[in-house]
């Protein structure tokens, strides 16, 4: 559980695709080298150490094979993109190696790692290589797509009328959400609006719904039914959560409604997903949170909560001003 020896080793057979070419019938240290552009020496020394962890196998001949465990690395999304964040040459794939800066972090409460590991955020990142946008939209749309019917379902969306949805990604969740409301309008804004703009242009949605590339630490558009805030929290610290709230808040008035959906952690102390809590703080400052401390951070903003819901695993809480 301790070493970083075979977690790297499995992330450079990933981000090269050994994987793959082993399965294509590249058996040989030599052969994956001249594949890859690696150095044949290293590279088979890295090989045999994932023979020795049980992810490779190696015959007499110098022939690599996959064991059940190499098989699971051959996963890949429609795009030939390993989906588990594994692939070094993505910015979600690097954003792992910013636990080096774990010790720093414990000591100073306040460093966000990645940053200080590759000197610009996460999110400055995905925005300088669209591959890694996409790449990163993929996987979280992926997640959206098994829960956006049950979502779609689960609160009455049509009586907003309209809706925002704010950081909403390349669109799945609002798209899922106009298909199911036929007289529901959306907005869509996020640091690019051109992967959502596609997918509502694809769902031949773009009569009711648009995109506008722009940032939620800023005002946004006023007078819509409903503002969506889903999966953002957790990305943020408590102030940037108050700013984001306070944003949703202030566009909402007294009329509309904040609606947070999220998977919260189950009670404080008691962390379901510590992983995805480490993840949160390292990548962006952020954590895990409970339905409390979002609750919480939502009062100091003026929002109560007036409805909570579920919908698969997750729970949609609407939020409404207290100045009503
Ligand atoms: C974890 S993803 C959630 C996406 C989507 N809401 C969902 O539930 O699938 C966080 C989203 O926040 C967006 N984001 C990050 N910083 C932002 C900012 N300052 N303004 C607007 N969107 C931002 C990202 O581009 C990304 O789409």
């Amino acid at each position: 559980m301790s070493d970083l020896i075979t977690p790297m080793s499995i992330r450079v057979a990933v981000t090269l695709r050994i994987p793959q070419k082993i399965a294509a019938g590249r058996l040989t240290a030599q052969a994956l080298a001249a594949d890859t552009n690696s150095d044949p020496d290293v590279l088979e020394r890295v090989l045999l150490h994932l023979v020795s962890a049980g992810v490779l196998t190696r015959d007499d001949g110098g022939w690599f094979g996959l064991t059940r465990v190499g098989d699971q690395l051959l996963v890949e999304d429609d795009k030939g993109v390993n989906p588990d964040f594994l692939d070094l040459g993505t910015v979600a794939g690097r954003a792992e190696l910013s636990f080096v800066r774990l010790p720093d972090v414990v000591r100073n409460g306040t460093i966000v790692a990645y940053s200080a590991q590759y000197g610009s955020s996460f999110w400055e990142d995905l925005g300088k290589e669209p591959s890694s946008a996409a790449h990163f939209d993929r996987v979280m749309a992926e997640g959206m797509k098994k829960r956006v019917q049950e979502i779609a379902e689960s609160y009455d969306w049509g009586a907003l009328g309209s809706v925002v949805d704010v950081g909403g990604g390349n669109g799945t969740l609002l798209a899922g959400l106009l298909r199911a409301h036929g007289s529901l309008r959306g907005t869509l804004v996020d640091r690019d609006a051109g992967p959502a703009t596609r997918t509502f242009r694809d769902a031949g949605l773009s009569d009711r719904a648009e995109a506008l590339s722009g940032s939620f630490l800023e005002p946004l558009p006023l007078g819509a039914g409903g503002y969506i805030v889903s999966r953002i929290q957790s990305d943020w610290n408590d102030a940037g959560v108050r700013t984001i709230l306070g944003h949703c808040a202030d566009a909402a008035g007294t009329r509309g409604k904040v609606i947070v959906v999220d998977e919260f952690a189950a009670e404080e102390g008691v962390r379901t997903d510590s992983e995805t809590d480490l993840r949160m703080l390292m990548y962006y400052g952020g954590k895990e949170r409970t339905m409390e401390q979002v609750r919480e951070l939502a009062a100091d903003v003026g929002l109560s909560v007036t409805s909570l819901g579920r919908a698969a695993d997750w729970t949609i809480m609407e939020l409404s001003s207290t100045a009503m």
